[in-house]
């Protein structure tokens, strides 16, 4: 009896575990395999285990054993996929670039140099949701529907983001525009802030009201924001968002900058006309020029170390010599990137250009 009950919640378990899987054979001859392969793991833990019922038994399982169960589905599905109980029908890895080549000839982006692994999990929620049963089949829908696009691309960008996100960055930002208006002063040229991978303009905007804020000298400075999202860059150049969006704006701030209708907050149009927004792909377009900041937080995640690599030499050549380049909170900077740029704020990751002499 215990024993049906452990098979049945294993399955249960690795069927949830297979449901965004399509880089494998999920056929039912190789589930068979790995769930054998996972029954014979856990013989010894349910021998021992003496729970009376279905439902201690999956709580008891799910308490103590679920980082085993989880390591040991990876392992089955390792083992099995590697070595599977039939000849291969499929070369799911070409049927994967395939999809990339085709993303690439018909939206011009080349996701071939982002990260695998979060590509695949990304791209197998949408071959989930049109019920595609491999990258080819969904390459079909792709080509069959070209709404699917919108829907791919919104969750491959992952444009999540808010005002003054991460606030400590910002306090750095602040004191490095001080002293880069201070340095400006009576040289006539303008200061140009670039916001690299902006999302839905938050970051842009937020630089905007720090600008609005402490520019008594009034110099002129001009803020960029760029992305390869367009739906993301019409709602940015609408600058409509949600409270949650807002909630680290200061009541100051919100007040000043802000009208609130209903539960939207309108950006308004002093800070709006001081940013340009523009579609611009980190990986094939042409890079701006004469930047003072570049901030580009949360996107390098996405990109392979080579990848990265590129676009950080790219950025030193955009920036002025002194300029600075902040990164995400989470990301760090490929180490070939520290001989030209010094670290000088290791928390916030943010980053001056060196002189190469
Ligand atoms: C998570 S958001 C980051 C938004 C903002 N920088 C922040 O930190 O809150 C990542 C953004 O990077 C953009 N992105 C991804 N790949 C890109 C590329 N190749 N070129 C330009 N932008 C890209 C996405 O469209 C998305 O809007």
């Amino acid at each position: 009896m215990k024993k049906n009950i452990l098979e049945g919640l294993l399955k249960y378990f690795l069927d949830r575990h297979l449901s965004l899987k399509f880089d494998i054979c999920t056929c039912e001859k190789c589930k068979e395999a790995m769930l054998s392969y996972l029954v014979d793991k856990f013989v010894p833990v349910y021998a021992e285990d003496d729970s009376p019922s279905y439902q201690e038994l999956e709580k008891g399982l799910i308490k103590k054993y679920s980082k085993e169960i989880f390591g040991a589905i990876n392992e089955a599905i390792e083992k099995i996929s590697k070595n599977p109980p039939h000849p291969s029908k499929h070369d799911r890895e070409k049927e994967f670039n395939n999809l990339l080549d085709k993303i690439k000839e018909d939206r011009g982006v080349d996701f071939s140099l982002y990260h695998r692994g979060i590509l695949k999990r990304r791209i197998a929620l949408r071959v989930s949701a049109t019920k595609s049963k491999s990258y080819s089949e969904y390459l079909h829908v792709l080509a069959s529907d070209p709404k699917e696009y919108e829907k791919l691309f919104e969750v491959l960008t992952i444009n999540v983001s808010e005002f003054f996100r991460d606030y400590s960055v910002w306090i750095s930002i602040e004191r490095l525009l001080r002293g880069l208006i201070a340095s400006h002063k009576d040289k006539g040229v303008s200061l140009n802030l670039w916001s690299a991978g902006c999302a839905k303009g938050e970051e842009a905007y937020s630089l905007a009201i720090i600008m609005k804020e402490i520019n008594k000298e009034g110099i002129p400075f001009r803020i960029y924001a760029t992305d390869i999202d367009l739906d993301c860059l019409k709602e940015a150049e609408e600058g409509v968002y949600d409270y949650i969006r807002t909630k680290n704006v200061k009541k100051e701030f919100l007040e000043k900058y802000f009208v609130i209708k209903g539960d939207k907050y309108y950006i308004k149009p002093i800070i709006k006309d001081v940013v340009e927004f523009r579609y611009l792909d980190l990986i094939s377009s042409p890079y701006l020029e004469n930047m003072d900041m570049i901030t580009c937080r949360n996107v390098f995640i996405y990109f392979t170390k080579a990848l990265q690599e590129r676009i950080v030499d790219k950025f030193y050549h955009s920036l002025k010599e002194g300029g600075y380049l902040v990164i995400g909170k989470s990301e760090t900077l490929v180490y070939e990137a520290r001989v030209v740029f010094k670290e000088i704020d290791m928390y916030n990751r943010i980053y001056q250009k060196i002189a190469i002499k």
